[in-house]
């Protein structure tokens, strides 16, 4: 969470994404400081982009399109619910209203609930899975055929090296239903090649952003976060969490034409984490 509006890490602005409308479901932060989402939105906005910031939460949504407009771009806040379809429905008629159409979505929402089979009611398996999995189909069904009629698109999703790994704590209906979205993107990818249509994942290790300072505030009230972070570091080969920032540069890369032969595939941002056996 090192990087401002106006830190110079993101370089030059290289206008790779100009022109093109980008479209992140989950594009607020839970607290202030600089989710996926939000460090994504900013990031493509200062590449060029037209933004969609679309989030459950209207506020934090507003937040970022409005971060994404102090950086020169176009940008609309929608609410949406990516569990729903006819929430997405709305979203993709928002979007094409404003700016008639939509050529990147990045599916970033993910939930979860510590815990194995024997401490995950299956009401909560069903809402991960839903919220997680059954959200890709709904985004596939929203914003595919507009892509295939311009022959042309983006389908990236957020996974996450859980889906990779035992992360050390059962994780488990987080980490299966992120393993899904690593094969939802695979076969979305085989299935619309030929409509000129690029889906990739982007599998981030342990990054530093406001919902992981939240859940560990929840769950360990006594453990200062910089206690947590050390420990979290240490585990690294690079020897640092990463932040929304790292996995938002690769995500610019991926939305751009640079990226055009790249699809079917993930892209795991994680400082060496998933290298090592040392992620618990
Ligand atoms: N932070 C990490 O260490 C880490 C590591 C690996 C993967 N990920 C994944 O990266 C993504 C972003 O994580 P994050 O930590 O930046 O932020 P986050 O998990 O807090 O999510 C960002 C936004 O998603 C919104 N959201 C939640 N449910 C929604 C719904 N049903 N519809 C629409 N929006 C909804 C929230 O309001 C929030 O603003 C998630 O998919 C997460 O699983 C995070």
């Amino acid at each position: 969470m090192t990087e401002d509006a106006t830190d110079g890490r993101a370089g030059e602005r290289s206008r790779r994404l100009a022109g093109k409308v980008v479209l992140i479901a989950g594009a607020g932060s839970v607290a202030p400081g600089w989710g996926i989402g939000k460090a994504t939105a900013v990031a493509c906005a200062r590449a060029g982009a037209r933004i969609v910031a679309a989030d459950i939460d209207i506020d934090a949504a507003r937040e970022t399109a409005a971060l994404a407009e102090a950086e020169g771009a176009e940008a609309i806040a929608a609410a949406v619910d990516v569990a729903s379809e006819e929430s997405v429905a709305a979203l993709a008629g928002a979007a094409n209203a404003r700016f008639g159409r939509v050529d990147v979505v990045h599916n970033n929402v993910g939930i979860g609930k510590v815990g194995g089979p024997l401490d995950i009611p299956v009401e909560d398996w069903d809402r991960i899975q839903r919220t997680n999995v059954t959200a890709l189909a709904i985004a596939a069904r929203a914003f595919l055929p507009g892509m295939r009629e311009r022959r042309s698109g983006v389908f990236l999703t957020t996974s996450s090296v859980a889906a990779l790994r035992y992360v050390g704590f059962p994780h488990m209906a987080y980490s299966v239903t992120k393993a899904a979205a690593l094969h939802f993107t695979r076969m979305i990818a085989a299935q619309y090649a030929a409509d000129g249509i690029r889906a990739v994942t982007i599998v981030p290790g342990l990054m530093d952003t406001p919902r992981i300072r939240q859940t560990v505030a929840r769950a360990f009230p006594n453990l200062p976060f910089e206690e947590l972070r050390t420990k979290r570091d240490r585990q690294v080969p690079l020897g640092t969490m990463g932040d929304g920032w790292d996995v938002a540069h690769a995500v610019v890369f991926l939305a751009s034409d640079e990226a055009r032969y790249v699809t079917g595939t993930e892209l795991v941002i994680d400082g060496g984490l998933s290298l090592t056996m040392n992620g618990g």
